[in-house]
């Protein structure tokens, strides 16, 4: 009687498991959270240099080369496998998954452009990180840009 209430038991608890895992899958889950995760590691990076050029780190050479090196290299990354066409938010199923507007692919190539905003304040940024805290500061302003230029077109804001 035991083994038979443990066997049942570990029945259900499979039960469990493959029930969440189906309730958790969504179209193109597994490009939607490689894109998400490659964003975060955009804003992992940018945080070290942020967090310099407002004076809550102290400015360390070597970790804002490295950083700036990273945005750049992420940039140069390429990522395009991850936005199929049909994964944007308004798709069936992907309403809350992903917050990448229809946009991006209706005016397409216009997210290249904004990519490559990017790219070129990256540039500037990673050829002069090491040189000091004035010069990360003075290129933070095009790299922010860099990023908001492109969530203002093909991101969905937070609140809707
Ligand atoms: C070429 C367009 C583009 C550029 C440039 C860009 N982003 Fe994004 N970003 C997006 C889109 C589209 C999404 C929504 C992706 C999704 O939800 O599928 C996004 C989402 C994000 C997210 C949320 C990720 C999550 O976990 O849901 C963060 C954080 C982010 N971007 C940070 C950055 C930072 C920092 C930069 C600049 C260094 C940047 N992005 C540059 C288009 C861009």
């Amino acid at each position: 009687m035991k083994k038979l209430f443990s066997r049942t038991a570990l029945i259900l608890s499979l039960c469990a498991v493959s029930s969440v895992a189906v309730a958790e899958d969504f179209p193109f889950k597994k490009q939607i959270v490689a894109r998400q995760a490659f964003m975060q590691v955009y804003a992992y990076n940018l945080g070290l240099l942020g967090a310099m050029a407002k004076g809550e780190a102290d400015y360390d050479a070597k970790i804002a080369t490295g950083a700036a090196g990273n945005l750049l290299a992420a940039a140069k990354m390429d990522n395009s496998t991850m936005w199929p066409k049909g994964s944007d938010a308004e798709a069936p199923g992907l309403d809350g998954k992903t917050r990448a507007k229809t946009e991006t692919w209706s005016t397409y190539p216009k997210v290249t452009e904004k990519h490559q905003d990017l790219t070129d304040a990256l540039i500037e940024m990673a050829a002069v990180a090491g040189n000091g805290l004035d010069a990360v500061k003075s290129n933070m302003g095009a790299v922010g840009k860099g990023c908001k230029g492109c969530h203002k077109s093909f991101r969905v804001p937070k609140d809707e």
